[in-house]
């Protein structure tokens, strides 16, 4: 085999675990990729931090920009906008691959990266920076690039679907509801991000642009969060026949002076109990779509969680450690960006 050189870059719960299974099954993965897959270090900001799985102490570094220019591919699993953006940028411009699970930097800077990767003829993968272990970036970016997209209706955040999920199943308050979901450990100590939507709507962003093959940013995602809802309007879509889903929807739309653009928000929903996503529970994702010759195709899985997102991020590795031993030119991600996201107020759909 030939020898791939991985740095890994964060040690939370996805990359501890991603680190695990990289040693534990370097056998397996390296006749998967057809070369092997030598994790020569892992970046942390603190070397005395507790983590979730016991590592080899010489892995760890906190010179994150030597590790990355030694590296054939980069994993970066740190999360936020900065330091991730610059490493992301050197490691792309050093040739190397790069696999991110960083939702919101993708939503934010993304054009920029892809453009990057272009330019330089690497390629940078996030099949785990949208509900987590399932399936549904590359299904979007290839399964379904010969068909035509019109719709994505998706529960992007487990945090949100627990506590309306709870809040149905109890009759509890949302505070009571979130109280227990922090209690469990679904929502974090502050829990804005997934309550107000700000989560969803960067993975709607990253859903919508590439289902309908242009450029999204979080910016221009309506959001609406869940925090005003009551235990009344609950019981009063209960009794109607429907659920309350916090829903990212992203969907080709014709505005009233007939031009074509795409709707992406974030909002409650409701969702008649027949529908395929009523009968996703607890802290389970799902996306359902839309296609013009597939029809209906549903995703449901685990939307969070260190070893279950870990899952996706080796897919990455798998997948970009193929490319190099095929060198094959990889994907463009290249948007065309000709359809314009429209406003709020041209959405009149009914599900
Ligand atoms: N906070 C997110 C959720 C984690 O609740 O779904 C995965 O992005």
């Amino acid at each position: 085999y030939r020898n791939l050189r991985v740095a890994l870059l964060g040690a939370g719960s996805v990359g501890a675990q991603v680190a695990r299974l990289l040693l534990e099954h370097a056998d397996e993965l390296a006749a998967r990729s057809g070369a092997g897959l030598e994790l020569v270090g892992i970046a942390v900001r603190d070397l005395d931090a507790e983590r979730d799985v016991e590592l080899p102490k010489e892995l760890f570094t906190t010179d994150a920009e030597a590790l990355i220019l030694g590296a054939d591919i980069v994993i970066e699993l740190m999360g936020g906008l900065e330091p991730a953006r610059s490493y992301i940028l050197k490691a792309l411009e050093s040739g190397a691959d790069v696999i991110t699970a960083n939702k919101a930097l993708l939503a934010t800077h993304g054009p920029e990266l892809f453009e990057l990767a272009e330019q330089v003829g690497a390629q940078l993968y996030y099949e785990a920076a949208v509900g987590g272990a399932i399936p549904i970036i590359r299904p979007l970016r290839d399964s379904l690039a010969g068909d035509r997209v019109d719709r994505i209706l998706g529960i992007v955040n487990g945090t949100t679907n627990y506590i309306l999920d709870s809040m149905h199943s109890t009759g509890a308050s949302f505070e009571q509801a979130l109280a227990v979901a922090t209690e469990l450990g679904y929502a974090e100590a502050d829990p804005t991000a997934d309550i107000e939507g700000y989560d969803a709507a960067q993975k709607a962003a990253i859903l919508a642009s590439l289902a309908f093959h242009t450029r999204v940013a979080v910016g221009d995602v309506h959001r609406e969060g869940i925090t005003s809802i009551t235990a009344e309007q609950i019981a009063a879509a209960t009794k109607a026949g429907y659920v309350i889903k916090l829903l990212a929807i992203c969907e080709r739309i014709t505005d009233a002076a007939g031009d074509e653009g795409v709707s992406v928000r974030v909002h409650p929903a409701l969702v008649p109990e027949d529908h395929p996503l009523a009968a996703v529970h607890g802290a389970n994702n799902a996306v359902f779509l839309h296609s013009l010759a597939a029809g209906d195709l549903m995703f449901y899985g685990a939307g969070a969680g260190g070893v279950q997102t870990a899952s996706a991020v080796l897919g990455d590795v798998v997948s970009a450690a193929r490319r190099h031993v095929v060198g094959g030119p990889g994907v463009a991600e290249s948007a065309h960006a000709d359809l314009a996201v429209l406003p709020i107020e041209q959405v009149h759909t009914r599900y």
